[in-house]
């Protein structure tokens, strides 16, 4: 177990206790709560409480008032209450924590549904207008790709297929969609977009990136920050209809040595700074320029310096450089990064770099009072926590939280069109427009694989994935890891087909040995099971088709040899090793991750709609090569950008 897991376990259970303490300590503070309603607002005429004042004005009187230990607290940002931690809707109240989030799978414990989360927290924003400034909270959600969290919510490909479509208009619209459908929960906060450019694909987030070129990387982040904030110039600007975004994570995550998540990016200062400066910079800049108004740390180191404690990246390069004037969220846990030999030194370490707000979801208690700890002895300064909560209110006027009515009108339209046709028909545009096709041989009859694969009447379908909705959705979806099965509503890939092609006759079998004689073409679903962050980390042996793919792959050849089309596709999050069975297919396409619409598969395959993913990512031979596949084209069995039609020419 990793010392962050282990160090988390620990943390969890001595909050735990505090807790049991809490809890009788606050019943009493609930009382005053009560009270407090009572008496009149004793800010009710203050500069800070008018829309009209500018943004200044207002941080500059809120400030005023505010004692040290109020603005510790805007710079927490605790998780929903769950066993072992996190904070109940009374300690918002009685803390007056800037900030709430919900991790991956964190649903409320009355369900998952999305009822179930506006519920929760419309909650939490009622505690913090009940606390003493009434300052409003962030409550933050992974929406990466949709409002995935949640059960019956439209979910799109993950980042790496819309990386294949390179439509930055289709991306802008996925944006919009995801804003309203979290919005709708409550939420005013998306832990998304990631802009790091992918470039190893043994990392376990590979499938979260765009994929390993900056410049398009930089055009789709750019769009999708469009998307969720709405354009920086227009009225729609941060409206209800949007949400503030987290770009993340900031920085050189794509380029850790063996794509160990977590890792360490391994290179000399002239490299590194030439390479950040020159290059994996620009996705950020442009995200910025279209007004991104907080980013996140990310976990990995650069040359052994966590980028939670480089004060040098944070404070020198981005806030002072490059003049970013927002909120630097530090990532879960980020803190226990820091290579600090103890908590105090970590925090100490970590706020000092130039971090403003502390996602430490279960430990935050402990985070606020070493916080407070830290300034009273001088080791943080209060020009330091000052700046910090001066732009944690700024983006919180800017974006209009202190003028918003908790659960609008609008918010509870916006429940009704979760999930929605229109919104799902967008979803099912992105998986036509991401599926990529790789290979696409001649067959005798001179037509190619996909052409045969049209006409045919009767056609076997294989492969656990290809009725999975669960699998096709990946990491991130409803559990932070994702799971295999009926996760949420959606259509599969089986099912796409037998809506799409209706005159034709689907037979899924699970081998080779199973189909009926008559069989005009094999399809094959393989690829990758459900995985997030480290957990699918794959070194050394690692990405080669599972057995279960190649069995099905070797027997169907076997079979029919050059008699019919053996078509594969693939549900994966990144290149995997095809080398023992690519001579085996006659036409191949990654549908990478494509989430919950998928008869968006069958519109290309058997309907009118052509093909126009191309691979963002460039494909080696085997994992061996794949340090070598941007240097050798010899190991290199997909180039960067190959894409293939219907008829077998290059899009
Ligand atoms: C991930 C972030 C995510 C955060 C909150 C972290 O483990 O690295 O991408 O936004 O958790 O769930
Ligand atoms: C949380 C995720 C988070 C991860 C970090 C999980 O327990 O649910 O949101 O990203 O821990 O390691």
């Amino acid at each position: 177990m990793r010392k962050v897991d282990l160090l988390r376990m620990k943390r969890a259970a001595s909050v735990s206790m505090i807790f049991v303490l809490s809890a009788s300590m606050l019943a009493g503070c609930e009382k005053k709560g009560e009270d407090k309603k009572e008496t009149k607002d004793p800010y009710k005429n203050a500069i800070f409480r008018d829309a009209k004042a500018s943004t200044e004005d207002r941080v500059k009187d809120l400030m005023s008032k505010m004692d040290i230990k109020d603005k510790v607290a805007q710079m927490i940002m605790a998780e929903r209450n769950v066993e072992g931690g996190g904070a109940a809707y009374n300690m918002v109240t009685q803390y007056g924590l800037g900030a709430m989030l919900s991790g991956g799978g964190s649903a409320p414990v009355t369900g998952n549904e999305a009822q179930d989360w506006n519920d929760e927290i419309n909650k939490y924003k009622e505690a913090a207008s009940e606390s003493k400034f009434g300052i409003p909270i962030l409550y933050g959600v992974d929406s990466v790709h949709g409002n995935s969290n949640v059960y019956g919510t439209t979910i799109f490909p993950h980042q790496i297929g819309l990386g294949a479509t390179d439509d930055e208009d289709l991306v802008e619209r996925i944006g919009n969609i995801t804003a309203s459908e979290t919005r709708a929960i409550g939420s005013n906060y998306a832990f998304s977009p990631v802009l790091g450019v992918a470039y190893d694909e043994h990392w376990g987030r590979f499938y979260e990136c765009f994929g390993e070129n900056t410049d398009l990387v930089t055009r789709l982040g750019t769009a999708y920050v469009n998307g969720l904030q709405g354009r920086k110039d227009s009225d729609d600007f941060m409206s209800q209809d949007h949400l503030l975004c987290s770009i993340k994570h900031f920085v050189g995550e794509g380029q850790v040595k063996n794509g160990y998540n977590q890792g360490n990016v391994e290179m000399d200062e002239k490299e590194w700074d030439d390479k950040l400066k020159n290059d994996i910079i620009k996705p950020y800049v442009s995200a910025i320029e279209a007004g991104a108004k907080t980013l996140m740390v990310s976990y990995n180191s650069i040359n052994g310096v966590n980028c939670h404690e480089n004060k040098e990246l944070i404070t020198d390069y981005l806030k002072g450089e490059l003049g970013f004037k927002g909120i630097v969220i530090s990532d879960y846990d980020g803190v226990e990064h820091c290579k600090g030999s103890d908590y105090k030194f970590q925090l100490r370490d970590c706020v000092n770099a130039g971090v403003d707000m502390l996602m430490e979801p279960l430990d935050w208690q402990n985070c606020y009072h070493t916080l407070l700890n830290l300034v009273r002895d001088g080791s943080v300064s209060e020009e330091r926590i000052d700046d910090a909560v001066s732009r944690i209110l700024t983006v919180k006027f800017d974006s209009g939280l202190f003028e918003e009515e908790i659960n609008s009108k609008k918010e509870q339209d916006q429940m009704k069109q979760i999930g929605s046709d229109e919104h799902r028909a967008v979803a099912r545009e992105a998986v036509s427009k991401s599926l990529t096709l790789l290979k696409n041989e001649k067959m005798s009859d001179g037509n190619t694989a996909i052409q045969d694969l049209a006409a045919a009447n009767k056609i076997a379908v294989m492969g656990e994935a290809a009725d999975d909705i669960g699998t096709q959705c990946g990491g991130w979806t409803i559990s932070w890891t994702g799971n295999k099965g009926k996760t949420t509503i959606g259509t599969t890939i089986l099912e796409g087909f037998k809506e799409v092609a209706k005159d034709k006759e689907f037979e899924y079998v699970d081998s080779a040995e199973h189909i009926s004689d008559g069989t005009q073409a094999v399809v094959i679903v393989a690829g990758e099971d459900p995985y997030s962050e480290t957990q699918g980390d794959s070194t050394g042996f690692g990405l080669f088709l599972d057995d279960e793919g190649t069995t099905m792959i070797t027997e169907a050849k076997e079979k029919f040899g050059d008699s019919i089309p053996i078509v594969v596709i693939l549900v994966t999050g990144r290149p995997l090793t095809l080398k023992d069975n690519i001579d085996n297919i006659d036409a191949l396409m990654s549908a990478w991750l494509p989430g919950s619409e998928c008869a968006g598969i069958a519109d290309v395959l058997f309907g009118d709609k052509e093909f126009s993913g191309k691979t963002p990512v460039t494909w080696p031979v085997t994992s061996f090569d794949i340090s070598d596949k941007l240097t050798d084209d010899s190991v290199v069995l997909f180039k960067y950008g190959t894409g293939l039609k219907k008829d077998g020419s290059a899009i």
